[in-house]
């Protein structure tokens, strides 16, 4: 009788929990953003959120959590009620490249996380203050080898996208290159602008604001091939600096473990609803993002790919001899 009580209380539970995920969203959602107000992430959750949150009927709030390359924001997702209300917008940083980098992570990418959709993938460009005397990747790279240590990256925290571009860059150019970290690009990008650093790697949707209003130059992209319309007359490091030389940066969004599978369905369907307005979608390829085919976006493969990215990152950081210093 107690068995059979305790049975029906179980049942109740689970019946309860359902009602919940049908009902989902009866409340705003909340986007761990780990990087400051402004950056590329920023910017792209922004953008997206605002796009799935009139799908789903629900605000969608933006909880910048800057710190430690990213992974402050993800190690608090991670511990995070898996009620469907708190998710994480991840990298190949903390998300990718994290477990390679870092000797004790407070969270693991793959098991504390349910991976809900990746967001279109965005390449990386090289840039430089107005006055600087470096006009491409080669001067950048024969100005490192004359004077080892005493050019300057600036980055987004020690791990992020930028820190490790940068790190790749050097590693394959043979260089030795300061680095320089802040709490995300914004602030980076503001010392590359006042001129307190040579160089910094930023992502195409804000680099490009910053170029074309005067701010900043452009001087090689991380692009297989050229962006003619975005950034003209710059090459890509593998045209001539670096051949073979190519990355971007994946993002997507995250779920604390154990979040309804209901729940994840809803947002990718969102997503996907989302992604028919040409209109956006057409902004975002003149930004330099790249849009992926659709089957890439969906929580399963963008799971799977969150945990080859680990294993890559574990040979590439190792290859790279890339360091936290
Ligand atoms: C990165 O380099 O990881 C990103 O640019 C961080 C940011 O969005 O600020």
């Amino acid at each position: 009788m107690k068995f059979l009580k305790t049975a029906g209380a179980v049942a109740l539970l689970v019946a309860s929990q359902f009602t919940h995920a049908q009902d989902w969203p009866t409340k705003s959602l909340t986007w761990i953003v780990p990087f400051a107000a402004g950056g590329p992430t920023d910017a792209m959750a922004r953008d997206i959120a605002d796009k799935v949150s009139r799908q789903i009927g629900q605000p969608i709030i933006i909880e910048n959590t800057p710190g430690a390359g990213g992974t402050i924001g993800a190690a608090k997702a991670a511990k995070a009620r898996a009620d469907g209300y708190t998710f994480l917008v991840g990298h190949l940083g903390y998300m990718g490249a994290g477990p390679a980098l870092y000797k004790k992570l407070n969270y693991d990418p793959v098991k504390d996380f349910e991976a809900v959709f990746r967001f279109p993938d965005t390449p990386l460009v090289m840039l430089v203050g107005k006055s600087s005397p470096y006009k491409s990747a080669g001067d950048l790279i024969a100005a490192a080898k004359a004077q080892p240590g005493k050019i300057n990256f600036s980055n987004a925290g020690v791990g992020s996208t930028s820190h490790l571009i940068a790190a790749l860059f050097a590693a394959k150019a043979g260089i030795d290159v300061t680095q320089v970290a802040y709490k995300g690009a914004a602030p980076a990008i503001n010392d590359l602008i006042g001129g307190q650093v040579d160089a910094m790697f930023d992502q195409t949707n804000t680099a490009l604001p910053q170029v074309q209003g005067g701010r900043l130059n452009a001087i090689a992209l991380t692009s297989l091939t050229a962006m003619p319309q975005q950034f003209p007359s710059v090459a890509p490091l593998a045209e001539k600096a670096l051949p073979g030389f190519e990355a971007a940066t994946w993002y997507g969004l995250y779920a604390p473990k154990s979040t309804s599978k209901d729940v994840v369905q809803k947002m990718h369907q969102a997503y996907l609803k989302a992604l028919t307005d040409k209109a956006w979608t057409t902004r975002m390829v003149g930004q330099g993002i790249q849009l992926l085919p659709e089957a890439q976006y969906a929580p399963d493969v963008f799971a799977k790919y969150t945990a080859a990215e680990v294993e890559r990152w574990r040979k590439v950081v190792n290859d790279a001899k890339i360091q936290l210093d």
